[in-house]
């Protein structure tokens, strides 16, 4: 079809689609930079592109942006983060399986603007101590909720009260009465907490916290008035939180295709763990080892999807149309394909096996005609490698990008004035100590002899999540209007590719200039 609507076209012999330029070059694997995109007459403004994206029935994406499951980029806060730009977090597995379920319960309980674990003090403490936790901490607030050893609350400390003046007072003598406080039930929130809290704040001039109780009492969080407006803001922006159908917020978590101690596939223990996530409430479990195309991988899918026919399953990684084929008759809906792109990876180094990626996605989409999304999972580095990789696929996975951001797991530390993050492959062998090993087909046993297929780095430290993923969304967006894609589907339709040579590369970047950084 396409190659007959090219003939007419006077560029067709220079620029490709996919199915003539990938067979066209098949002696040779490409990757994002050997290759660049044609534009082609647009109506289309970027502002006006759609980005959303159904990765299998009931998991819809309103960006196609997933943040990968490595132990240095997504837990709990990444995912929150992820899925409130409209993308997608899954939870690494480096941990015990208990904390997994915890953090899965935290995304899933998330409410916007709802601080669930507001800094407390007790009734006993001196108004002295309280000065001193702020001074230490760096709070740049003062009033604090008041709460008995049960949790429950005993009422309010105004700001107005903590001063040096009173540092001898106990809070108990300083506090606003329990009676006195503004409260409300965490269930009559409802669906809408921001406007339930926005008509609160309204109703009630001059009052700027709102604390949230269940019915014993006990305190369930804290609301503020900066926040309510901050978030009232932000609803106008183009892309909506990613939810499921109860207005909570989705998560995916990773698992493993766990063995005993005989080395037998060990079914009990992961039938068990995915069915606490689904109780749990997670919405996509994502079966994640470097080797998908594998007997242990297949079989732990097939467990999966006839324990929980309905649950969307993400399975991987592969680069070949035969794997994708071999995990979507076992039963998953997306894929994962990637061998050794990934920043931190040395996959291809050690083992001498995998695919430059845009050669590795085209293959492997080729197996999709089985029905199921294609994930490209690493290597991204720049917006336009996402832009790239959607003309193949349904999602981008990436973990070096999100790696340096304040949500990722880990500390900030500073070298030489300048600020980072760790990231690690998660075949690295301090991440397989903590746990990985199964997922490059190892024993986790520290002491046994592994050879690592990743390497432990740092990040620059970058900020928000949101931040970074507006600059990658405008990227996508601007991607688009070259190509006149409205939506996604028209991107992978309309896609025109052509190598670039090694000179074509350096001319893509700033050359000849001294760059100035200015702004942000
Ligand atoms: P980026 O390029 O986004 O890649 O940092 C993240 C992806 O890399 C994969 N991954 C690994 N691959 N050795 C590998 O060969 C590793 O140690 C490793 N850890 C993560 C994974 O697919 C991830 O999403």
């Amino acid at each position: 079809m396409a190659a007959a609507r090219q003939s007419d076209n006077p560029d067709h012999p220079f620029y490709q689609a996919a199915e003539e330029f990938f067979p066209a070059n098949n002696k040779l694997g490409l990757t994002f930079d050997d290759i660049t995109l044609a534009t082609l007459y647009s109506e289309i403004l970027p502002r006006d592109t759609q980005l959303d994206t159904t990765l299998a029935e009931g998991l819809h994406l309103n960006i196609p942006i997933i943040s990968s499951d490595m132990d240095t980029v997504t837990e709990s806060r990444m995912a929150i983060a992820m899925a409130l730009n409209g993308g997608l977090g899954l939870i690494h597995y480096n941990m015990p399986e208990r904390q997994q379920l915890s953090e899965v319960s935290r995304v899933k309980n998330h409410v916007h603007g709802l601080i669930q674990e507001p800094i407390k003090v007790s009734p006993d403490q001196f108004i002295g101590d309280v000065l001193a936790v702020i001074e230490q901490k760096k709070f740049g607030f003062s009033t604090f909720p008041v709460v008995d050893k049960k949790g429950r609350l005993v009422g309010l400390l105004s700001g107005h009260v903590v001063k040096p003046r009173y540092a001898k007072k106990k809070v108990s003598e300083a506090l606003t009465p329990r009676a006195q406080v503004h409260t409300i039930r965490k269930k009559e929130l409802g669906k809408d907490p921001i406007a339930r809290a926005d008509k609160f704040f309204t109703e009630h001039i001059g009052i700027h916290k709102l604390l949230v109780v269940d019915e014993d009492d006990e305190l369930q969080g804290l609301i503020t008035m900066s926040d309510v407006d901050r978030i009232t803001q932000e609803r106008n922006a183009q892309f909506k939180p990613a939810r499921d159908a109860h207005f909570h917020l989705i998560c995916g978590a990773a698992v493993s295709a766990t063995r005993n101690a005989f080395g037998e596939l060990d079914r009990d223990r992961i039938l068990n763990h995915v069915g606490a996530l689904v109780e749990r409430g997670v919405d996509v479990v994502a079966v994640s080892t470097a080797h998908g195309h594998s007997k242990g991988v297949g079989d732990t899918v097939k467990v999966l999807r006839d324990a929980f026919p309905k649950l969307p399953l993400i399975a991987g990684n592969v680069t070949s149309a035969a794997g994708v084929e071999f995990l979507a008759d076992c039963g998953a809906n997306a894929i994962k394909v990637g061998q050794g792109p990934g920043s931190i990876c040395t996959t291809r180094i050690v083992a001498g096996v995998g695919i430059p990626q845009m050669t590795a996605l085209y293959v492997s989409a080729r197996g999709a005609a089985k029905k199921v999304s294609i994930l490209a999972d690493g290597g991204i580095t720049k917006s336009g490698d996402i832009v790239k990789a959607l003309t193949l696929s349904q999602a981008v996975i990436c973990g070096g990008i999100f790696a340096g951001c304040n949500e990722a797991p880990g500390e900030v530390v500073e070298i030489g004035g300048k600020f980072y993050k760790q990231y690690r492959g998660m075949g690295s062998f301090a991440a397989m100590k903590a746990g990985s090993a199964a997922r490059y087909g190892h024993l986790p046993n520290p002491n046994q002899k592994v050879a690592p297929e990743g390497v432990e780095a740092l990040k620059e430290a970058c900020g928000s999540v949101d931040r970074v993923l507006a600059q990658l969304i405008g990227g996508i967006q601007s991607g688009m209007g070259y190509l006149g894609a409205a939506n996604l589907s028209q991107l992978r339709e309309k896609a025109r590719y052509i190598r670039v040579s090694p000179a074509g590369m350096r001319e893509a970047a700033p050359h000849d200039v001294v760059e100035l950084k200015t702004g942000n």
